[in-house]
């Protein structure tokens, strides 16, 4: 079973979005099996957005993670990483879809709502840096059958 890490960034926190975009993956149907409000290290985010260095906006983007708490999870699910980052929307809000969460909630591409793992590797090497793995809970999920 595939599994991935969305983070509510700091401005969806700040706005009050973390049980309507939790809401939207449980009702699609996936699993979440870890969760917790953080604060992001600077070395933790410099980590994270490692392949992003040498972007100009990398600066700005690693000031954005630590500005405020995030609402780390890791959910779990059949094709989950590229089911996730469609339910997410485009990076950009503009290009974003209406109905995805981006779409619907983002307006700034520097304050867009929601980061999302972009490749199943990514997703398990984003979880090892932000959940220890007993902070991560197997547990039987009957819907899967139906979905
Ligand atoms: S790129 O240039 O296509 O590689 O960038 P992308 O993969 O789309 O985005 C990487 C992350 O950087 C964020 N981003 C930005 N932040 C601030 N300012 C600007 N201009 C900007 N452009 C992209 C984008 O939201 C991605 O963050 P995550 O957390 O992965 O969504």
């Amino acid at each position: 079973m595939e599994r991935t890490l969305l983070m509510v960034k700091p401005d969806g926190v700040q706005r009050g979005l973390i049980g309507k975009i939790v809401q939207r993956f449980e009702d699609k149907g996936f699993q979440l099996i870890g969760a917790k409000l953080m604060q992001v290290s600077e070395e933790l985010a410099q980590t994270h957005y490692a392949e992003h260095a040498s972007k100009p906006f990398y600066g700005e983007l690693v000031d954005f993670i630590t500005s405020g708490p995030v609402f780390a999870m890791v959910w779990q699910g059949e094709q989950i990483v590229a089911l996730s980052r469609s339910m997410m929307g485009k990076t950009r809000p503009p290009e974003a879809a209406p109905g995805t969460i981006r779409g619907d909630f983002a307006v700034r591409t520097e304050s867009n709502v929601i980061h999302g793992s972009d490749l199943p590797e990514s997703a398990e090497r984003e979880i090892a840096l932000f959940f220890k793995p007993e902070e991560l809970v197997v547990y039987d999920h009957v819907i899967q059958k139906w979905l």
